[in-house]
């Protein structure tokens, strides 16, 4: 699904600027989950489908050490030029390139959106093997698919034949 986040990268990113501003609920639950890592002696979270970066930046400033991951090199291009202090890489959250137990939390904000529900097992075992034992997980879901940004943005680009969300 990323290769089409890559012809929609800029704009997604410029719509999504403010997210966590214009989403106190989203805001909050964010911030619970780093309250809940750092309390339980976490520190090093992974944001799978980080997208423009928006997610690491929070947990960032929340106090975890954050890093991103995303298939679109797009995406991870202006999550670089916007948090530069911050590790972002391009990968598959299917086979992330890190060792066993690197990380004590793993988010997935609104990433595994178009994930089918035959693939959600092994993703999640992959998140799994990443994480510590215990460790944390924090999974976003939106509840406004049908009117979302990028749906308009694709069928302008005569990409109108995807699957709904
Ligand atoms: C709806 S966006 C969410 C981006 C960001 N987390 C946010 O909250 O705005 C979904 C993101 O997941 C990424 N993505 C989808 N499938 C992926 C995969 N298998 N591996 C890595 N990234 C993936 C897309 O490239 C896209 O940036």
């Amino acid at each position: 699904m990323y290769d089409q986040y890559e012809l929609i990268a800029d704009e997604y990113a410029r719509h999504f600027t403010d997210e966590f501003d214009v989403r106190p609920f989203d805001r909050s639950l964010v911030q619970s989950f780093a309250e809940l890592v750092l309390r339980s002696g976490g520190q090093a979270a992974l944001d799978v489908g980080c997208g423009p970066g928006q997610a690491a930046a929070e947990l960032t400033r929340l106090g975890l050490s954050a890093e991103g991951i995303d298939g679109s090199p797009a995406m991870i291009s202006i999550a670089r030029e916007r948090y530069p202090q911050i590790p972002f890489q391009v990968a598959d959250m299917r086979e992330l390139p890190y060792r066993d137990g690197t990380f004590s939390a793993v988010s997935a904000w609104y990433s595994i959106i178009h994930t089918p529900a035959d693939e959600l097992a092994d993703l999640f075992a992959e998140f799994r093997r990443v994480l510590t034992d215990p460790g944390w997980l924090l999974l976003g879901f939106p509840n406004w698919c049908s009117s979302f940004v990028f749906r308009r943005s694709l069928r302008t680009r005569g990409l109108d034949d995807l699957p709904a969300t």
